[in-house]
């Protein structure tokens, strides 16, 4: 190619698809096209369909991933956001709306002064956040909330804190609920927590892409997978506000054991399923103040 050349030239664009499809990806052409897009250079690109090629996630090659219908940044080494956890953004987002609503009935009756008084921020808490691609969505889908994360993971902490901050949120290192600031007890409206679940016997079966680019810390859930989970449940009560709540992806084959470990915590639990995304999510709420 001549240093005058255009790039992307259509010679380009061929020969990237079929490059990607010789390396066994099933959307190469899709693939071309965003790493096309991303790519500068004719270098830059070649650069990086050699990655994708030797089989590294496209997030991580492309260095995002689009979830929730946002561009969420993904650093190498990070858990890369999965399509199925928007049911568990959906299912948070909606549980707040509805907590809204009727404070929102409220403030319409009295004077338009008082409606921003009556609608606090919701306290949002994303506990194992990776990237931090849930809590920046529930923040994008909900307008103002009060975001906070957390990871025991550096990498994961650094990569989230690029995506939180933008959201207006903080963004803690530590094994669960430790690093969270003690003022926040008893405040959490919503404790998402996409924890580890696989169960350490199944690790080595999952595609190459997730066993050889993520971490293990991201994907093994002990024994039954259910280790850190289990430890969520058991803390979420004193985090939670009342009426408050935990909202957990699983299995599921797992869901009614993961079920038992929510209630057994103290909160009420329930299973929802989304068969389109295949996605299985615990909420556990925690029962409101009863009336004085
Ligand atoms: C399945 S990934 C989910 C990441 C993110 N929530 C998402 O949905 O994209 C699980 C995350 O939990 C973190 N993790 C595992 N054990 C942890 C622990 N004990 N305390 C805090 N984070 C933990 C991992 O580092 C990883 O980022």
């Amino acid at each position: 190619m001549s240093a005058s050349s255009p790039f992307p030239s259509t010679h380009d664009r061929a020969a990237t698809v079929t490059r990607l499809r010789a390396a066994g990806c099933v959307f190469a052409e899709d693939e071309a096209r965003l790493l096309i897009s991303a790519a500068r250079t004719p270098a830059a690109l070649a650069a990086m369909v050699d990655r994708r090629a030797a089989g590294q996630p496209l997030e991580h090659v492309l260095g995002w991933a689009e979830f929730c219908g946002l561009r969420i940044a993904v650093d190498p080494g990070v858990f890369v956001p999965r399509r199925r956890t928007e049911f568990l953004v959906r299912r948070a987002a909606a549980l707040v709306r509805r907590a809204a609503a009727p404070a929102r009935q409220d403030a319409a009756r009295q004077d338009t002064a008082r409606q921003d008084t009556a609608r606090p921020r919701a306290v949002v808490v994303d506990l194992c956040c990776g990237s931090g691609a849930v809590g920046v969505a529930l923040a994008a889908a909900l307008g103002q909330v009060e975001l906070y994360a957390a990871d025991i993971d550096p990498a994961a902490v650094r990569c989230a804190r690029r995506n939180v901050a933008a959201a207006g949120g903080r963004v803690y290192r530590g094994d669960l609920y430790g690093p969270l600031p003690a003022p926040l007890r008893g405040r959490v409206d919503i404790l998402a927590a996409n924890v580890p679940y696989v169960p350490s016997g199944d690790v080595g079966l999952l595609p190459p892409e997730a066993r050889a680019h993520e971490p293990r810390v991201a994907l093994d859930g002990g024994a039954d997978g259910l280790d850190v989970l289990r430890r969520v449940a058991a803390g979420a009560p004193s985090w939670l506000a009342p009426g408050g709540h935990l909202l957990v992806e699983t299995s599921e084959r797992q869901a009614p054991l993961a079920a038992e470990a929510v209630g057994g915590g103290g909160l009420i639990p329930r299973v929802a399923h989304s068969r389109r995304l295949n996605a299985t999510v615990i909420i556990g709420t925690r029962p409101p103040r009863p009336a004085a």
